[in-house]
């Protein structure tokens, strides 16, 4: 059977007819060009209430926005079902999936056959990046969920002008396929969350392709994130002289108006959301902290020598449990409308709910599953009321510190690089590396305990390199060495900083108080890149001493202080250990100053 169809608002013959192919193998009833407005995400967002994806919220309460609950097999990335197809596996490198791409694509064409039956294929143009700004991407994505495009809308600038972009013809389009795997028989019943359990999330990098099956959850469906702005850009960034990181981006405004702005690599769920909208504690006043972006930056060199860094994205898809006006009233401000929540708890009055909220769970909700529940039915449970992964998507203009710069084509100049994990133990609170290629072994040896944004086990450490583990769209070892040269580019190089928010006492208590009084550890940072403050040489490089370190407002004592700053010989030696782990998989690519800073380090320990 034909798609009956619209008429294409493009003239590109190549998007004409790739969009043709794509509808002949996958066989929807319709094919939906998205424009973009107000109008057809008001229409799409109407069917999903329809059709029972999505509950319309109390419009008092919290205006324009709506609750999803997925399936409850589909509520995480799947990182297992991630495949870098290269053409050679050693392309790949040891930490990604790879399969042979001939082979990969025969498999695709067999499951995204008839995978759209019965349902509207939507052809949806998205820039990551402001649109004709010479650091952004374009990407067309084609996907049978109106959810993904709705939710496209608020992470990426998306519809006519797009188009507008692509009709220029110079452009290169990134082609993005997207099948819930759900087709329908005639007469069928629809699901509210249509997935699959078979699912494949696959990169091309070599042809810049990404084919995604089977799930309709955030970095696995919202195609413009993870799969682009990360996996393939970074194969784009490498081969052009660029770099797409896993990290925020931030200015910090001094009382004086001085602003510096700092980018930061935190793995999924340890901080970056929280951090990009910091308001400084009491005490410090007329510091203000600037959000350009909260999870990805596409950061180039400029024609004086300086890296300077784009947010890709427009939108921010964030962690909804812990998200309260006590630690995060930015981030709580920016959903508080046009926001589209997934699995959070649903409130009697229409509202949504998670855990750290507010203190006081409500009397009774809907959990993420739909199931009545109360704060006594989680004790007995042990259930929670939202899922750990439970997300807001909400458009980042919305948000109260956003910074005036935030869509400057140019990007913002980068000072200074943070890395950061989760670490229980030997990580101190913060230090600065020697110089930059210390700092990008500090970034490759970068461990955190796995949280609940990837399907999987939670809490155990692993090493993830710049936050990029489950990120980089080729070898490890090479991407390490396209770090080290990227300094040959430079005349000014950021300082590299790691900083760790979750170093417990024997009791198991945060040491750290975090949120707010990150400001301290930010200000240090900024000192430090502004010449202005003093540290100490310790074995893995610069710590500021107690008195370096403003305590404005803050009851901390020096001895609370040196236990979350202290450098234990014995625990370093065990981690340098961990670091060997990953270093013999990679070997054969390392470049040679890894090898070099392992000794120093270890001659120094
Ligand atoms: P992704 O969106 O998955 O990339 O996560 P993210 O890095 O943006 O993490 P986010 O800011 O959403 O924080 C994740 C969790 O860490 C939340 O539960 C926060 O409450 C918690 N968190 C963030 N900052 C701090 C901190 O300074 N201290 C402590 N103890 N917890 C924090
Ligand atoms: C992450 O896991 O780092 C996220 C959420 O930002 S997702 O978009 O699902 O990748
Ligand atoms: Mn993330």
């Amino acid at each position: 059977m034909k798609a009956a169809k619209t008429t294409p608002p493009t003239t590109n013959k190549h998007l004409i007819r790739w969009v043709e192919k794509m509808a002949e193998l996958c066989q929807p009833e319709r094919i939906h060009w998205v424009d973009g407005s107000q109008q057809e995400y008001d229409r799409l967002c109407e069917e999903l209430v329809q059709a029972g994806t999505f509950t319309r919220l109390n419009p008092k309460l919290w205006p324009g926005c709506f609750s999803a609950r997925s399936a409850p097999n589909d509520v995480a990335r799947v990182e297992d079902r991630t495949f870098i197809c290269s053409l050679s596996k050693d392309t790949a490198g040891p930490t990604n999936n790879w399969e042979d791409p001939y082979v990969m694509r025969r498999r695709l064409k067999q499951i995204f056959r008839g995978s759209m039956q019965g349902r509207t294929m939507y052809v949806l143009p998205f820039s990551m990046g402001p649109v004709g700004s010479p650091m952004s991407q374009i990407g067309v994505q084609l996907t049978d969920s109106p959810y993904v495009v709705v939710n496209m809308r608020i992470m990426a600038r998306i519809g006519k002008p797009v188009f507008a972009e692509i009709d220029k013809d110079i452009q290169r389009v990134v082609p993005c396929m997207h099948s819930v795997g759900a087709p329908l028989a005639p007469g069928q019943q629809d699901v509210p969350w249509p997935c699959n359990d078979t699912k494949y999330i696959v990169h091309f990098p070599e042809t810049r392709e990404i084919w995604s099956y089977g799930s309709g959850y955030g970095g696995n469906a919202l195609l413009g994130k993870k799969c682009f702005a990360l996996r393939i850009a970074s194969n784009i960034a490498r081969d052009e002289g660029w770099m797409a990181e896993h990290m925020l981006i931030v200015g910090v405004e001094s009382p004086t108006g001085e602003k510096t702005y700092i980018a930061a690599a935190f793995p999924s769920a340890c901080g970056k959301t929280n951090l990009s909208m910091l308001i400084p504690p009491k005490g410090f006043d007329g510091w203000k902290v600037w959000t350009v972006g909260d999870d990805i930056a596409w950061i180039k060199p400029d024609a004086e020598g300086r890296l300077r860094a784009i947010n890709p994205e427009a939108g921010f898809f964030g962690v909804a449990p812990g998200t309260s006006a006590r630690t995060n009233s930015n981030a709580m401000a920016t959903l508080a409308r046009n926001t589209i929540f997934t699995n959070v708890a649903l409130t009697p009055d229409g509202g949504v709910w998670w855990e750290g909220m507010t203190d006081q769970p409500p009397a009774e909700c809907l959990d993420w599953r739909g199931e009545r529940w109360t704060p006594e039915i989680g004790k007995a449970s042990g259930r929670t009321a939202a899922h750990p992964n439970g997300r807001f998507t909400a458009p980042a203009s919305q948000c109260p510190s956003i910074d005036p710069e935030w869509e400057n084509p140019e990007g913002v100049p980068i000072s200074a690089i943070v890395f950061g994990g989760r670490r229980a133990s030997t990580l101190p609170l913060v230090y600065q590396a020697f110089n930059w290629s210390s700092g990008v072994y500090i970034g490759a040896t970068m461990g955190s305990e796995t949280t609940a944004a990837a399907a999987g086990t939670v809490g155990k450490v692993r090493r993830d390199p710049m936050a990029m583990l489950p990120f980089c769209g080729y070898h490890m070892g090479d991407y390490f060495r396209h770090w080290i040269k990227m300094q040959r580019n430079l005349r000014s190089t950021p300082r590299i900083f790691h900083v760790n928010w979750f170093r417990k006492d024997a009791e198991g208590r945060f040491l750290w108080p975090g949120f707010a009084d990150n400001m301290r550890v930010l200000k240090w940072i900024v000192d430090r890149v502004r010449g202005r403050a003093l540290s100490l040489e310790s074995p893995i490089g610069w710590t500021p001493r107690f008195e370096d370190m403003d305590w404005t407002g803050l009851d901390f004592d020096r001895a609370s202080f040196d236990a979350l700053q202290q450098v234990d010989r014995a625990q370093w030696k065990r981690e340098v250990m961990d670091h060997e782990e990953l270093f013999l998989d990679l070997h054969d690519h390392l470049p040679p100053e890894m090898i070099y800073e392992r000794e120093l380090l270890i001659c120094r320990l």
